[in-house]
């Protein structure tokens, strides 16, 4: 059963109501995070508490409570929703305001914690991008809830038969709508700097340790368009999709169209770091 907690209590998901006046609701005026459960335990919690925070911080909302406390609402919510492979999702706001105003006013930030069954992909979802261009605000780095334009990009991808939107801001790769780029040439790993443009995903943090760790030849630097539709291999990464292949982009394949020797290594690697590791930690 999906399980949510809201503001203290507990209830099935689909019976949690925020008021109106959240501002949440008025303006997408919150954070979140999402935080993989393996085998019964979060994943990489560290790193999704620290960018919580920091995500929190750069808004100015009050974080709502210390990282002990998060730490056991994570256990519970994953005992009570009763799937060792499942995904948390956790949302603040800024909180219910009086009235409808741009300015902030003192409130109580709202704190959501759903736990839901993880979605399990097959190998043979291979994905299939278009370029598209990143017309979103200058705080990608930032994991607020108005995803409006990631939506409508994602969308946009998907009514033209392709599986996502990798974007394109002056000419260079920033991210997909919803995950980090990297792409190889001539077995050099590249991903785009984790600058204001897009967020710094968790998973890309690990998928790089990973290639130091095992001597995978890696740069993090700008990453043109041109670099992008010329590459060997595209990866994306994100807590959903951990690490996968991209097959084509604009309709032309990746490489020979098949997931590459470096993604399958990329993907063991992974796999048995997400099953050793309580942490999520590359050590
Ligand atoms: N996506 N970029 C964007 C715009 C995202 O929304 C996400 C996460 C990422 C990858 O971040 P991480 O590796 O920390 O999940 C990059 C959601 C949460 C997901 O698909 O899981």
């Amino acid at each position: 059963m999906s399980i949510a907690y809201l503001n203290g209590s507990w209830q099935p998901i689909d019976e949690a109501r925020v008021s109106v006046l959240d501002r949440g609701f008025m303006f997408g005026d919150g954070v979140y995070e999402v935080i993989p459960v393996y085998q019964g335990k979060t994943f990489a919690e560290d790193q999704h508490l620290a960018r919580l925070a920091n995500s929190l911080n750069e808004l100015h909302i009050t974080m709502p409570m210390a990282q002990d406390a998060w730490r056991e609402l994570f256990a519970e919510a994953i005992v009570r929703g009763g799937e060792d492979e499942a995904v948390l999702y956790v949302q603040v706001t800024r909180g219910v305001a009086t009235t409808r105003t741009h300015i902030y006013e003192t409130s109580e930030p709202t704190v959501l914690v759903t736990a839901t069954k993880r979605a399990v992909r097959k190998i043979s979802d291979q994905y299939r991008m278009v370029t598209k261009q990143d017309f979103r605000w200058g705080r990608g780095d930032l994991k607020v809830i108005s995803l409006a334009a990631n939506s409508l990009l994602k969308n946009e991808a998907l009514s033209e038969g392709y599986d996502d939107a990798i974007l394109i801001r002056d000419g260079k790769v920033t991210e997909a709508s919803s995950s980090n780029i990297f792409v190889i040439k001539d077995g050099v790993i590249a991903t785009p700097v984790a600058d204001n443009f897009l967020l710094h995903g968790v998973t890309r943090g690990q998928v790089m340790a990973l290639a130091q760790k095992h001597g995978m030849p890696l740069e993090e630097r700008d990453v043109d368009e041109q670099e992008l539709l010329a590459a060997d291999e595209v990866w994306i990464t994100s807590t959903s999709m951990e690490v996968w292949p991209v097959v084509s982009i604009n309709g032309l394949a990746v490489g020979n169209g098949e997931s590459g020797l470096l993604y399958q290594k990329m993907y063991q690697l992974f796999q048995e770091l997400k099953h050793q590791s309580e942490s999520g930690s590359v050590t």
